[in-house]
């Protein structure tokens, strides 16, 4: 019997402790370099940026190359007929942020979007040219080239000509976008773009997209000029007469993307610079910090109950704030400081409760689900001298517009979309605004792309950013904590799973497999409708690790993403 005994143990021990090695947490690691590291959403993509750092170009040199291969090779998110926006840090401390977000045309108004009995025309404001802003990428590039570029233009188009004239291989995932956007492309283009395929877009097949090189010639020969004015301006003039839009040949002479001053916090010690309005990022971000210094996060379990409450509470107010208050600085008197300063975010977080959700009588239920598509997309990039790139671009839908410029080859945006058609109704991403972000002819449209970097004692620390739509701000918030507070590396923040709550509609999100159903009760308990979801959250970062060498984070998991460093 004894022996018996002892068997059954052995046999239980040898089980349990198999099974405690096969759960034990895996430190995940992501790519390594001693010197620089490139991450971005393709790995074609990351490679033009290696290659301009080997040859000795620098980091804005290699972002500059970075966009414009994102937009033969992840045409749907990367781009030159959309904008963004890029937060920069130089080796010596310096950091400056570049804004070449769209801006509406001259010809927009207010109410273009209602219908007769003020209702918003979602298809008119989401798909085809009537939903495009004036274009801010080309500009934005070659600010960015003017002021800190190393290499010659020329050399940092090279890539994307190649690519786009000897074609390249398509992605499942790529594949799989092209497929699920065949009824739109069909719909308003008054042509055959290459995009539209009867038979269906496969893994492999190859896309050669001779017209978009061509228009990126144009462009590598005449800087700026070549999208703004010219062949390619013609083109898209003409586009936009044939198929109702509004952009004018002087809306696209007349843009200019804007340096402004980062929005700098503190955050346990760390130093934040992120992006300024017309981004909401980098202020909600600051608030986010100053609501997870407020409850000490970091002292909680992570995605645990008590955790995800005091976050999600904190959250909701700040996208609360978000809906009034934020919108183009040069037309809305945006109170910034008051925003990101500590007394107004702990004052703001005081009333949240321990065990109960506020109620939220006084808001207007949204029973629109946020709807992410993969086509904003971010990169970071460190060069061995220590300058370091975020960069946040888009198009704002999957493909924007939909429209693709006949004869240019290029998508253009659907950036309106972005703008609070009317007060209180939500947008795409189920964000709701106000007058601040109402429609001006000139005016940006509020974002909430957040590039991010972070210092650590006055030096390079992390390099952050993601799509996603509103869940953007939220997704960059985590990346931060999870590193700072939670002690992962980089690639294990991006990974772990994420969770998301924007005050409407009323709901957390949680990515699907976050937590288990001890803690949705638990957050059940407090008052919170949870609503599982995949998550659009496609961080692609740098952190400097304690010995100087560099840890890329690519999020493979839920994308095509890649980091490579040396
Ligand atoms: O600027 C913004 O906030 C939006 N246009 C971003 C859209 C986006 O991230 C979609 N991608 N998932």
């Amino acid at each position: 019997m004894k022996k018996i005994s002892l068997f059954i143990f052995l046999i239980i021990c040898f089980f349990s402790c198999n099974q405690s090695k096969v759960s034990a947490p895996q430190k995940i690691k992501g790519a390594m370099g001693e010197k620089a590291m490139v991450a971005t959403t393709h790995p074609l993509a990351t490679a033009t940026g290696l290659k301009i750092l080997r040859k000795g170009g620098n980091a804005i040199d290699a972002a500059i190359a970075i966009q414009f291969a994102l937009s033969v090779v992840y045409p749907q998110a990367g781009n030159i007929g959309g904008g963004g926006f890029a937060v920069i840090r130089l080796v010596n401390g310096t950091v400056t942020t570049l804004d070449f977000r769209e801006k509406a045309p001259n010809l927009a108004e207010k109410d273009m979007y209602l219908d007769k009995n003020g209702n918003v025309l979602k298809a008119k404001i989401r798909l085809g040219h009537l939903a495009s802003g004036v274009p801010g990428s080309v500009a934005g590039m070659w600010a960015l080239h003017k002021k800190y570029g190393q290499l010659s233009w020329s050399e940092l188009i090279n890539p994307a000509i190649n690519l786009a004239y000897s074609g390249h291989l398509l992605t499942e995932k790529i594949a799989q976008s092209l497929n699920d956007k065949q009824n739109d492309f069909q719909n308003v283009n008054r042509y055959l773009p290459w995009v539209i395929n009867v038979k269906g877009w496969n893994k492999g097949d190859t896309i050669v997209q001779k017209q978009l090189a061509s228009t990126l010639s144009f462009i590598q020969k005449n800087g700026r000029d070549g999208f703004y004015k010219g062949i390619v301006a013609d083109q898209l003039i003409k586009e936009m007469i044939l198929g109702g839009g509004i952009i004018s040949a002087k809306d696209l002479i007349n843009y200019e993307p804007v340096w402004r001053d980062p929005i700098k916090g503190f955050y346990r010690g760390y130093t934040v610079y992120s992006m300024a309005p017309p981004s909401s990022g980098g202020i909600a971000l600051m608030q986010l910090l100053k609501g997870s210094e407020y409850f000490d996060l970091g002292n909680m379990e992570f995605n645990g109950a008590e955790m995800l409450h005091y976050k999600t509470e904190v959250e909701r107010r700040v996208y609360a704030d978000r809906s009034v208050h934020l919108g183009d600085p040069d037309y809305y008197k945006v109170p910034t400081e008051h925003l990101i300063s500590q007394k107004y975010n702990y004052a703001r977080f005081s009333n949240i409760k321990k065990r109960k959700k506020t109620a939220s009588s006084e808001i207007i239920e949204g029973n629109i689900a946020p709807y992410e598509s993969p086509s904003t997309t971010h990169f970071s990039v460190v060069d061995p001298s220590g300058n370091a790139v975020a960069l946040t671009t888009t198009l704002n839908g999957s493909y924007g517009s939909c429209v693709m410029v006949k004869g240019a080859g290029f998508f253009l945006n659907n950036e309106m979309d972005d703008f609070s058609a009317k007060p209180g109704i939500p947008n795409k991403y189920g964000l709701i605004g106000s007058e601040a972000n109402a429609i001006v002819p000139g005016k940006r449209m509020l974002s909430s792309m957040t590039p991010t970097i972070v210092e650590k004692e006055d030096s390079l620390f992390l390099v952050t950013g993601t799509p996603g739509g509103a869940t953007i701000i939220t997704t960059v918030f985590q990346s931060i904590i999870n590193v700072i507070d939670f002690g992962m590396g980089i690639q294990e923040a991006i990974n772990a799973k994420k969770t998301h709550s924007q005050w409407l509609p009323d709901t957390l999100f949680i990515e699907n497999g976050g937590i288990d159903s001890e803690v949705q009760l638990e957050l059940e308990k407090r008052g919170h409708l949870i609503h599982f979801k995949e998550s659009s959250s496609k961080i692609n970062a740098v952190l400097v690790l304690e010995e100087g060498r560099l840890e890329g984070g690519a999020d493979y998991l839920r994308s095509d993403s890649y980091a490579e460093g040396f």
